[in-house]
């Protein structure tokens, strides 16, 4: 699909987003290896948590879905049934990851397989610290999906993540439910810790310190009604845009702050954005809060090290501001984002081009001056939903009209991301 836009004035209004992606994903996951049912509310309506709900089905979990409100039918640690086919976990690395932990501890094969993104994403990253823990897997080429998982009883394992990765983290640490004993991973890079968060949720033993969270096998893990927080990675699309359009003011209602998730409100007000947090209250062990933007003068900044990871999602819509600040954006310790949906390094740069903004590309990361003026392009999100997103918001603040190419991308974690944006349009 092609989504013609055209600059915009300002942008008002307040905004309800889509349940967290992280979060939705590990809900459902644990709901369904959880005795008895679970009610989720504001589950993400992207596509990419539909994937594993799929996965979910095919594995014998029934579930319904009403709106973004999902009711799952736990059946307890040992109740999975060997899938009939392939699991398609379409174009979510979230859920190949994190549900292989599962599959790992099966007393049967299964094999998940995804889109073209998605089978061409490294996966060793998740095949080495299961085959520790006793599960035998197979991939293409040794790396890439289809992913075949041969489950069976698992040990015990304390493992260092060499990646900072969250979804690496969930994997081992849902497969050592499966174990007796504790499990351990080390990170030295904290990440997002829903999945920390969601176990305790449902009756999990799980501890944190310095670094090392720890989770005790063979929990018996309970249903439970919860509600999902709004995505505060899909907020970014729209505080950038509060950025770089002179005069707007928005409000994002019941967004997810939880700690590991708000470098992006940091790195905002350190580069100048006024941001107001209010209304924070705990749900389900997550924070939820509602943020106001009114603009702000940008002044530009760098990311790396420890905050590269904790911003990784942001950083394609942190680039176009980026474009647009005073001295500049540079992003250093990135070469994560060579891996994502696309190659964002590469597809930023790409789309920057066709709009005449210089950016500076390294291995892993980039530098793109201040100060430049997008011009009118025909820009591509190369099917990758934060690039259909962030060069949406670039085109808002374009000399002319731009036309993005293949932005139904957007719906794999935004499905009302357009309309939503129309509606801001003062
Ligand atoms: C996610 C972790 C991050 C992030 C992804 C979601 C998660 O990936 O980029 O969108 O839900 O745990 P990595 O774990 O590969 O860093």
């Amino acid at each position: 699909m092609d989504k013609r836009i055209s600059p915009a004035s300002r942008l008002e209004g307040s905004v309800l987003l889509p349940g967290d992606k992280s979060v939705s994903h590990r809900y459902a996951m644990i709901s369904a290896i959880a005795e008895g049912k679970s009610k989720l509310h504001n589950y993400s309506t992207g596509a990419d948590c539909q994937s594993t709900l799929y996965c979910l089905r095919g594995l014998g979990i029934e579930w319904t879905k009403d709106g973004n409100v999902v009711e799952i039918e736990g059946r307890g640690l040992d109740g999975l049934r060997a899938p009939l086919a392939n699991l398609d976990a379409g174009n979510s690395g979230s859920t190949i990851r994190m549900i292989s932990g599962i599959l790992a501890a099966q007393p049967f094969t299964s094999t998940l397989e995804g889109d073209e993104s998605l089978s061409r994403r490294p996966m060793e990253r998740v095949m080495k610290p299961l085959r520790e823990m006793g599960a035998n897997l197979e991939a293409r080429d040794g790396k890439y999906p289809p992913l075949t998982i041969h489950g069976g009883p698992l040990k015990p394992i304390e493992y260092t993540l060499p990646v900072a990765s969250a979804q690496v983290k969930s994997c081992v640490l849902l497969a050592g439910l499966f174990a007796p004993g504790a499990t351990t991973v080390n990170e030295a890079i904290v990440t997002r810790d829903h999945t920390e968060l969601a176990l305790r949720e449902f009756g999990a033993e799980v501890t944190s310190r310095r670094g090392a969270i720890t989770v005790q096998g063979r929990p018996t893990l309970t249903g439970k009604e919860l509600l999902v927080p709004g995505d505060i990675s899909s907020s970014a699309f729209f505080l950038v845009a509060a950025c770089i359009i002179p005069g707007s003011r928005l409000l994002m209602r019941a967004v997810g702050l939880n700690p590991t998730r708000t470098a992006l409100i940091d790195f905002l007000v350190a580069m100048g954005a006024k941001i107001r947090v209010v209304d924070v209250k705990s749900t389900g062990g997550e924070l939820v809060g509602n943020i106001e933007i009114t603009g702000g003068d940008i002044t530009g900044g760098t990311i790396e090290g420890a905050t590269t990871a904790a911003l990784i999602d942001e950083i394609p819509v942190l680039a176009v501001l980026g474009a647009r600040s005073r001295n500049g954006l540079t992003v250093k310790d990135a070469s994560e984002l060579r891996v994502k949906e696309t190659d964002r390094i590469a597809t930023v740069a790409d789309n920057f081009q066709r709009m005449g903004v210089t950016v500076e590309t390294a291995a892993d990361g980039f530098h793109i001056p201040g100060g430049q003026k997008f011009a009118a392009a025909e820009l591509d999100s190369c099917g990758d939903h934060r690039i259909a997103m962030a060069f949406s918001v670039a085109a808002l603040a374009a000399e002319g009209d731009c036309t993005i190419h293949n932005a139904e991308a957007a719906s794999v974690s935004y499905s009302e991301f357009f309309d939503t944006l129309h509606a801001l349009r003062a």
